[in-house]
């Protein structure tokens, strides 16, 4: 059984989750706008992912005999000036999301919930992911610079991104739904 305070932190990060790919499908829908269908791609993925890790919240909350609790998602950011700008923001808020997990581990520690701080483990190994991701992509455009052919190359391949329906989504929540250590994301 969750307690409350976990319940309550567990459900602001379902939310954080949520606005974290409602971030990631505005910044998809700015480079959609400026012909880079690649980026565009790659974020929508990543907007994906992000609900993927909002129903592992979900998944947990409701398994430990919980209850999900919906709140508004705050309006996302619609423009940027550049690429760059784009990634170092995703860099940005990667960062934010894993001090939010690490709060969350430390909470669950001191309340001594065992179950809630092996859940988290998942998320640790994912932040380290995300992070990564976003830094290089920050680095690899500072390269392209204002090169417009090395911007289109970095286009195509962020374009080949996909999205790998992780067990998190399947009809039935076996213990991998919970988002165990070493499950797909
Ligand atoms: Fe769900 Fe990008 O952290």
């Amino acid at each position: 059984m969750l307690n409350k305070k976990i319940e309550d932190a567990f459900n602001l990060q379902f939310n954080a989750e949520a606005y974290s790919a409602y971030l990631y499908l505005s910044m998809a829908a700015w480079f959609e706008s400026r012909n880079l269908p690649g980026f565009a791609m790659w974020l929508k993925v990543q907007a994906q992912e992000e609900m993927t890790h909002a129903l592992r919240f979900y998944n947990f909350i409701h398994a430990r005999g919980g209850r999900v609790t919906l709140t508004a998602i705050e309006t996302p950011p619609a423009e940027w000036n550049s690429p760059l700008q784009v990634f170092e923001e995703t860099y940005k808020h990667e960062q934010k999301v894993t001090g939010l997990i690490n709060n969350l581990v430390d909470l669950s520690q001191q309340e001594h919930d065992h179950a809630s701080d092996v859940f988290l483990q998942w998320f640790v190994n994912e932040q380290v992911e995300e992070e990564s991701n976003a830094s290089k992509t920050v680095e690899k455009l500072k390269l392209a610079k204002d090169n417009p052919s090395a911007l289109l190359m970095l286009d195509t391949e962020m374009g080949t991104r996909v999205f790998l329906v992780p067990p998190v989504l399947a009809p039935t929540i076996g213990f991998g739904g919970l988002g165990a250590a070493g499950a797909a994301a």
